[in-house]
């Protein structure tokens, strides 16, 4: 292999420019040439290609976001969008594909792979942490240590008012996040996409609190936990329950930021490992870690199945909440 193309899709994560670099100089040291494509997908659609030295990726690792900028590209999920990337890619001389991202990410690397034999490997960044096949994600680490700073900053004003708090984190689809910031941030009640949320039983729960002697309360909730998010919830809580709340949605805030040293890290062996890989000849695989250490898994099962939610830290977060 002699020319490798990287991108990033997506929502932007933590780490994903330590992983860009890790991935350039990896290549250098195995002297194979890399393009940086623009925007995600829609660079390799527009033909937005530029080539990366070891000194493209200088002072990168501790910044967050993405030099390469990225983007959600909707012309990619159909046939003819595939076609021209692939093309561009043929163009290039470009043997091989690295992409960056979360889940939406994969579905357009597998059908690239299946579709047009492009050899593509695909790295897992995503704050969210619900790609199946890798215990951790670029950016996972940075973003729930971001919200739980806010979390616990909460907590002093509600502690302070007797205050009730929802706290809003992202998650569209999984609460991950939650789950973690909720049980690090000592939450009175966790509320994830993975589980229905039964609101009348939310109110019990903040009451019984209330008698058992707790004076204020910091529910965590995933974006997706319900219809219309923590506002919503806020809502209809005051309505049945009389409180007065206080919601806080965290946002986009948690997406940025410089990496933590485990994401800077995580990245660095995956963006190293998935370069190996292609080199190798390996593709259609995607680079991750679990119990066994590093680990390529077939991108048909990540895009297949889902992640499962730490029923274990589900339970606990319940126990400890007392
Ligand atoms: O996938 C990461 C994520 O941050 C989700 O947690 C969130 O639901 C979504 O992206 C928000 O996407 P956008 O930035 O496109 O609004």
């Amino acid at each position: 292999m002699k020319h490798l193309a990287v991108l990033t899709s997506g929502g932007d994560a933590p780490g994903m420019n330590a992983a860009i670099r890790a991935v350039v100089r990896t290549a250098i040291h195995k002297g194979v040439r890399v393009s940086g494509i623009g925007h995600g997908y829609q660079g390799l659609i527009e033909d937005d290609l530029r080539p990366l030295g070891a000194r493209s990726v200088a002072n990168v690792i501790q910044r967050g976001g993405t030099i390469l900028r990225t983007a959600r590209c909707e012309p990619f999920l159909t046939g003819e969008g595939r076609a021209r990337a692939a093309a561009t890619l043929r163009r290039h001389g470009v043997e091989g594909l690295i992409v960056i991202g979360g889940d939406g990410t994969y579905r357009g690397a597998s059908a690239l792979h299946e579709e047009h034999g492009v050899p593509v490997i695909g790295v897992p960044g995503t704050i969210d942490n619900d790609i199946y096949g890798t215990d951790v994600s670029i950016g996972f680490n940075t973003a729930i240590n971001t919200a739980l700073d806010a979390v616990d900053k909460l907590r002093d004003t509600a502690a302070s008012h007797n205050r009730m708090f929802l706290a809003e984190v992202m998650g569209r689809h999984s609460g991950h996040i939650a789950l973690n910031v909720g049980v690090a941030g000592g939450a009175e009640a966790i509320l994830i996409p993975e589980r229905p949320v039964d609101v009348e039983a939310v109110v019990d729960l903040l009451t019984a609190a209330e008698r058992r002697g707790k004076t204020s309360s910091v529910v965590v909730v995933a974006e997706g936990a319900v219809p219309g998010g923590a506002v919503a919830l806020q809502r209809e809580i005051e309505e049945r329950a009389g409180y007065e709340m206080r919601t806080v949605i965290l946002g986009h805030v948690q997406r940025g930021g410089s990496p933590s040293t485990r994401d800077r890290v995580l990245a660095s062996r995956l963006g190293s490992m998935a370069v190996e890989g292609l080199v190798s000849g390996r593709s259609g695989e995607m680079v991750g870690v679990d119990k066994r250490g590093n680990v390529f898994v077939p991108l048909a099962d990540v895009v297949r199945q889902q992640k499962p939610i730490d029923e274990q830290l589900v339970e606990l977060a319940t126990i400890l909440a007392i």
